[in-house]
C-alpha cells in the first residue's frame, strides 16, 4: 500500500480509503468486520462513513475497538438532520453540534479525524457553519474539516472566510471522479492544485459500471446496484457510455488486468487524487484492487483512457440540488 500526504495536513493516508456506505445495508456485522480487518491487513489506514449511511457509524463503532481505532484515520460526514424540526439548517450550529455528538457516540470514539460537510446548505450562513467547525476543532472533537459535493467557487468562499476570521480552513474535497464522470477536471482540479486541497474520489467504479459485469444492451444482473438504480440504468443505455465500456474492456484484456483494476489505477495515477474510496460488499471486490495497490498504469494506457472518455468531462454535476450551485451567502 502506498501513502500520500493529505493536502495541507500532517496526515499520511493510504491511497485506498475504505468506504462504509454499504455497511450494513448489504452486510451483517460479521461481514462488515471481515471487510474492515481485510483492509487493515492490506495497509488501509483510512475509513469513510456518514451520518446518513443507515447504521454504518454504529457498525463501525462496534468493529473499531481501541487498538483498531488508533490505527486509522476516521472520516465521517454530516448533512442529515438529527435535531428539532425539518427546517433547521443542516450545516447550522444546532445540527452540526448535535449530529457530531451522535456520530461520536455511535462510533464509540472521542474524536473524528476528518469531519466533512456532505453537501452545501443553502439554509445556513457559511460564517455560522465555519465558526462552528472551528470551535469543534478547538474542542478536540474533530481534527480536520473537509467538504463533499462542493463546487470550486463554493470552496473558494470558504477559504476566504477562514482566512479573514482565522478559522480552521477546509483541507479536503470528497467528490465523484471516475472514468465515466470526469466533470471535476473542468475547474475543480485546478482549484485543488492551487490550494493543495486533498481529493478523495468516491464511486471510483461508477457504482459498479466499471467492473465489466454489465453487458451493454442487456438487463442488469439480479441483485446488482444498477438493477435498483434508475440513474445507473440510464447511464448503461447511453451510447457514449457503452462505447467507453467496450473499449475499456478491450484495453483491460490487452494489459491482463480486470476492468475494475484499470479504473482504479487510472485514478491513482492522477496527481490531484489523494485517496480512492473503495466500495463493495464482498472480499473479492476489494482483493483484486488491493492486489494492484502498488502497481501503475503505463503512459499509453492512461492516454488511451483519457482519449476514449474525453466526452465524459462534460457531464452534469449530479450531487447538488441546483445545477449551477446555490449561493452560500444568501438564503434562496
Ligand atoms: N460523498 C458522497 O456523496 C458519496 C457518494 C457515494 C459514495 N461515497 C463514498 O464512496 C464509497 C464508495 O462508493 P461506491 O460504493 O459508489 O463505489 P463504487 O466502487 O463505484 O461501487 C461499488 C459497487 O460496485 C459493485 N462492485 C464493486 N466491485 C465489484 C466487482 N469486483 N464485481 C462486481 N461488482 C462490483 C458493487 O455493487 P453491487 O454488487 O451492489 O452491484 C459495489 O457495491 C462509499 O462507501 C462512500 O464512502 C460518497
Amino acid at each position: 500500500m502506498q501513502y500520500k500526504r493529505f493536502g495541507n495536513t500532517g496526515m499520511q493516508v493510504s491511497r485506498y480509503c475504505l468506504g462504509a456506505m454499504t455497511f450494513p445495508n448489504r452486510l451483517d456485522i460479521d461481514g462488515s468486520r471481515r471487510i474492515v480487518d481485510q483492509a487493515l491487513d492490506r495497509g488501509v489506514n483510512f475509513i469513510d462513513t456518514a451520518n446518513s449511511y443507515g447504521m454504518s457509524e454504529e457498525v463501525l463503532g462496534k468493529i473499531l475497538d481501541g487498538p483498531k481505532r488508533e490505527r486509522i484515520y476516521l472520516a465521517t460526514k454530516v448533512y442529515r438532520r438529527f435535531c428539532r424540526d425539518g427546517r433547521t439548517g443542516r450545516n447550522s450550529r444546532v445540527n452540526l453540534i448535535s449530529s457530531l455528538e451522535r456520530s461520536l457516540r455511535l462510533l464509540q470514539t472521542d474524536y473524528v479525524d476528518l469531519y466533512q460537510l456532505h453537501h452545501p446548505d443553502p439554509d445556513t450562513p457559511i460564517e455560522e457553519t465555519m465558526a462552528t467547525l472551528d470551535l469543534l476543532v478547538r474542542q478536540g472533537k474533530i481534527r480536520y474539516v473537509g467538504v463533499s459535493n462542493h463546487y470550486a467557487w463554493q470552496m473558494a468562499v470558504m477559504i476566504a472566510e477562514s482566512k479573514a476570521h482565522h478559522w480552521e480552513p477546509i483541507v479536503s474535497l470528497q467528490a465523484n471522479y471516475d472514468i465515466l464522470d470526469r466533470q471535476l477536471e473542468r475547474e475543480t482540479r485546478a482549484f485543488l492544485r492551487e490550494f493543495n486541497i486533498a481529493l478523495m474520489c468516491y464511486s471510483p467504479l461508477a457504482g459498479g459500471l466499471l467492473t465489466g459485469k454489465y453487458e451493454p444492451g442487456q438487463p442488469p444482473p439480479e441483485g446488482s446496484r444498477a438493477g435498483q438504480s434508475e440513474p445507473l440504468r440510464q447511464m448503461l443505455e447511453d451510447e457514449g457510455v457503452q462505447s467507453v465500456l467496450t473499449r475499456l474492456a478491450a484495453l483491460a484484456t490487452d494489459r491482463a488486468l480486470k476492468m475494475n483494476q484499470l479504473a482504479v489505477l487510472w485514478l491513482l495515477q492522477k496527481p490531484a487524487v489523494t485517496s480512492v474510496i473503495l466500495g463493495g460488499h464482498k472480499s473479492e471486490h476489494y482483493n483484486e484492487l488491493y492486489d494492484v495497490a502498488d502497481s501503475s498504469l503505463d503512459e499509453k494506457a492512461e492516454a488511451d483512457i483519457d482519449a476514449m472518455s474525453a466526452q465524459r468531462v462534460y457531464t452534469v454535476y449530479r450531487n447538488q440540488p441546483i445545477a449551477e450551485g446555490f449561493s452560500l451567502a444568501e438564503q434562496w
